[in-house]
C-alpha cells in the first residue's frame, strides 16, 4: 500500500493503473469504512482511500479540533483490507490558499435537515469532495466513488452534484454497518461512554417505531413530535426525527405508501449522532 500526501504524488501513483475506486474518509476508521473499501475494490482496478479532516465542513463550535485523528491505526486497517493507495493530504496540500471558490449545492436539498442544523455543512462537503475527485480521477478520466448510506443526505447531495456537473464518476451507495445493538457505526461513537453506547441504540429504535407508525397512518407531524418527545424522555436532545420521500427528501403527502426514509439527528450528551431507515 502506498501512502501519499500531495495531489502530484497521488496522480503519479495512479498513472497507468486504470480505473480508481475511491473512498473518501475523515479517518478514525471503523468497520463501516472498511466495508466501503471492500465494496470499492469490486468497482475499480486501483482502490484509493483518502484521510482528511475537512475544516470547511465544521461550524466554529463543532468538533474539528477534537475530531479523533488515528492515522497510523487507520493505515494499518486499510493495508489489511487490501487498499492500494492512501491519500492523506495536509491542509496546505488541499487548501494551499484560502478556498474562496466553493461548490454551492442546491439549497432545496442541502439547506434542509442536516443543512438546516449545520449551515454551510454541505458546501464544505461538496467543495472538498470536488477537490478530492479532481485529485483522484484526473489521470484516469473517471471511476467510482463509494459513500455510506448512513450519511443519507450527503449521499444524495453528492449524487446530484455528480449528475449536474456531468462528472464521469459512478457513485456507489454502501449500506450502513451496525453494531449488534442496531447502533449505526460512526467515528463519533468513540466519544460515547459505555453507558451512552447502550443508550445510543434508542436512535435507530425511534426511527423504526416512527416508520411503523407512519405506515399505519395518522398525522405525520404529530408522529414525528411524539418520536422526538420519546427520545427526549430518554435524555437525548433531538434536532429532528422525520419521514421524507427518498427521491427528494421532501415530506410525503401520504406516508402510508411510497418509497420513504425516516431520518434522525440527536445529541446524546455532547455527541451528535445521525441515522436513517428506508421503508
Ligand atoms: O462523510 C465523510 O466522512 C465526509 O463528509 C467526507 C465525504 C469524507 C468529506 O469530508
Amino acid at each position: 500500500m502506498q501512502i501519499v500526501h500531495t495531489i502530484a504524488d497521488l496522480r503519479a501513483a495512479l498513472a497507468g493503473r486504470g480505473r480508481p475506486a475511491f473512498v473518501p474518509t475523515m479517518g478514525n476508521l471503523h468497520e463501516g469504512h472498511l466495508s466501503l473499501v471492500r465494496l470499492a475494490r469490486r468497482h475499480g482496478e486501483v482502490s484509493v482511500a483518502s484521510i482528511f479532516v475537512n475544516r470547511l465542513q465544521f461550524l466554529p463550535h463543532e468538533d474539528f479540533d477534537s475530531y479523533p485523528r488515528t492515522f497510523a491505526a487507520d493505515c494499518a486497517k486499510l493495508e489489511a483490507e487490501g487498499c492500494d493507495i492512501v491519500f492523506a493530504p495536509g491542509e496546505k496540500d488541499l487548501y494551499p490558499e484560502p478556498q474562496t471558490f466553493k461548490v454551492q449545492p442546491d439549497p432545496q436539498l442541502a439547506d434542509i435537515l442536516e443543512g438546516h442544523f449545520r449551515p454551510g455543512f454541505f458546501t464544505g462537503v461538496c467543495t472538498v469532495v470536488m477537490k478530492l475527485f479532481q485529485a483522484v480521477f484526473a489521470t484516469s478520466g473517471g471511476g467510482a466513488a463509494v459513500f455510506g448510506q448512513k450519511d443519507y443526505q450527503q449521499l444524495m447531495v453528492i449524487r446530484r452534484m455528480v449528475q449536474q456537473f456531468a462528472l464521469p464518476i459512478d457513485i456507489i451507495a454502501a449500506s450502513t454497518a451496525r453494531a449488534g445493538s442496531g447502533l449505526a457505526l460512526s467515528s463519533r461513537n468513540s466519544y460515547l461512554s459505555d453507558d451512552q453506547r447502550v443508550q445510543a441504540m434508542a436512535l435507530s429504535q425511534a426511527l423504526q417505531t416512527l416508520a411503523q407508525a407512519a405506515r399505519r397512518g395518522g398525522n405525520l407531524a404529530e408522529l414525528e413530535a411524539q418520536a422526538m418527545a420519546g427520545l427526549r424522555a430518554k435524555g437525548w436532545e433531538p434536532d429532528y426525527l422525520t419521514v421524507r420521500q427518498r427521491s427528494d427528501l421532501l415530506a410525503p403527502a401520504d406516508a402510508t405508501q411510497g418509497e420513504l426514509v425516516a431520518l434522525g439527528a440527536a445529541r446524546l450528551g455532547s455527541t451528535r449522532l445521525i441515522d436513517n431507515l428506508e421503508f
